[in-house]
């Protein structure tokens, strides 16, 4: 059902096209891409993407290129990087206190149910943490974003094999979040954690203003909320912009964060 809606969603402003000069293997990647949305798959004929989606009529494409799947919409283009995922990382080996991990309480066996996954940056540091032996799983409702990033948490090469195992061991699924929790067993994940887009969008970070065309603006329903703390069995953890109404509205009266840093972490304890 989901699927279906989503595909009318795309069918107007999507097409999936190429490089300029494809290998057999990007055109097969672009025509199964173009068959699993429903929308066309265009050959680029030598022409410009702008061109193209000026063709088309759409505001973006999917683009499969030798490294890469990407979105490419006017200047922006959105693809999967590991991005502060790796700088996170590095700082947790040196000791630093990552402020996510923290407010998460996260430890190595633990599992994390990401209910907002985007560009997976958060359940990449996340997987870092539980390790081996624990269990992040992703949510994602915009299927683009969701194709996006599950190839590239599979493909990117990363020559830290930790990091690149910590972005293997994420597992995706593309749905919506409430649909997900209702379906779940009580106390199934340790931890359940929203980032929703913010309400009031800050323009900083480059790869969340190239995916905001693309994401899921809707605001979190107070019956995730209950849901989610139905699934968790040790705490529920949201991100918002630092004194966000947001978090009163939710239920969260529990915050962690650096105490100046623009954002912050509100827990609700089981
Ligand atoms: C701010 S981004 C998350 C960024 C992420 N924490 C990271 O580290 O890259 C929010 C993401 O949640 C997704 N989203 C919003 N509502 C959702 C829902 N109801 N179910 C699943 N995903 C949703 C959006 O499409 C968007 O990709």
């Amino acid at each position: 059902m989901i699927d279906t809606i989503l595909q009318a969603h795309y069918r107007e402003k999507l097409a999936v096209t190429t490089s300029l000069r494809p290998t057999r293997e990007q055109v097969i990647t672009a025509t199964e891409l173009a068959r699993k949305f429903n929308v066309p798959f265009k050959d680029r004929d030598g022409l410009s993407l702008k061109t193209l989606a000026s063709n088309l009529n759409i505001p973006g494409l999917l683009v499969v290129s030798s490294l890469k799947i990407s979105y490419v919409s006017g200047q922006q283009e959105f693809f999967f990087h590991p991005g502060l995922a790796r700088l996170r990382i590095k700082g947790l080996k040196y000791g630093k206190t990552d402020q996510m991990i923290r407010a998460m309480s996260l430890k190595e066996g633990e599992t994390l149910l990401d209910c907002t996954m985007g560009l997976g940056s958060d359940a990449v540091v996340a997987s870092y943490v539980s390790g081996g032996t624990g269990k992040v799983v992703g949510l994602e409702s915009s299927t683009v974003i969701a194709v996006l990033v599950e190839h590239g948490l599979q493909t990117y090469c990363d020559p830290e094999n930790d990091i690149a195992m910590s972005m293997r061991r994420v597992k995706v699924f593309n749905i919506d979040h409430i649909n997900y929790l209702s379906g779940l067993d009580a106390g199934s994940y340790d931890i359940v954690y929203f980032d929703p887009m913010f309400r009031y969008p800050r323009h900083k970070s480059p790869s969340i203003n190239a995916m905001r065309n693309l994401a899921n603006p809707e605001p979190v329903k107070r019956e995730t909320i209950e849901k989610a703390l139905r699934v968790a069995r040790k705490r529920v953890v949201m991100k918002e912009r630092r004194n966000s109404p947001e978090f009163k509205r939710l239920g969260f009266n529990e915050f962690v964060g650096g105490k100046y840093g623009p954002v912050a972490y509100g827990v609700i304890e089981r």
